[in-house]
């Protein structure tokens, strides 16, 4: 096994990080992997906004619970709760990614390779992180759509995608179990 499949082996979703920030140096290399992604006709519909401010990322998790905690079926809240009540497992910093909606479904796919690359260099550099899309929730309402699209200072028109939590892991975990049924190969 080559190292890159050795990193996309040994890559899992952590769901508990420290307090612990990590340095510029590979912040940047992670946002570097983010825009090499490819995107159909190399639209780059996308940007990668890193965001370390404390502020921002509580005020986003807190409406997010908030919006999960209001729903008729409790289903995700109490998936939520079960976990420690944390939408960011208290993450350092993240990765926010919106898109352009005008063109949403390959945009959306655009913006799902873009988030593997970051969480394959992350993992590279034995940065934890897991893909976060309920960073979403914070969205579900206009007024608060409209504030967090500007504090996130998405370009306009633009519309949540994707988010990413980064930083070192207190507890580690393994990955789901790659199911072979999947696998299906004609000849
Ligand atoms: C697009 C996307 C969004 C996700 N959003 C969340 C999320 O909001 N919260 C969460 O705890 N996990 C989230 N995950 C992580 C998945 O639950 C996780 O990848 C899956 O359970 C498999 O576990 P593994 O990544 O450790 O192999 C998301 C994953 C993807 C691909």
């Amino acid at each position: 096994m080559n190292e890159t499949l050795r990193v996309i082996a040994q890559r899992y979703s952590c769901r508990d990080f420290k307090d612990e920030m990590p340095s510029d140096e590979k912040l940047r290399a992670i946002t570097e992997a983010a825009i090499q992604a490819p995107s159909g006709m190399n639209r780059q519909a996308w940007r990668v906004i890193l965001v370390k401010d404390k502020e921002l990322m509580h005020d986003l998790e807190t409406e997010g619970m908030s919006f999960l905690k209001n729903m008729e079926d409790k289903t995700m809240y109490n998936r939520i709760m079960d976990r420690g009540g944390k939408l960011f497992y208290n993450a350092p910093c993240m990765i926010v990614v919106p898109i352009d909606p005008t063109q949403y479904g390959p945009a959306l796919i655009d913006c799902g390779i873009l988030c593997e690359n970051i969480v394959l260099a992350a993992s590279s550099l034995g940065i934890a992180n897991i893909m976060c899309g309920f960073t979403g929730l914070a969205f579900a309402s206009e007024l608060r759509s409209e504030e967090f699209s500007k504090r996130l200072k998405f370009p306009k028109g633009y519309a949540f995608g994707c988010s990413v939590l980064l930083g070192y892991a207190n507890t580690t975990r393994s990955p789901h179990e790659p199911d072979q049924d999947k696998i299906i190969v004609i000849e």
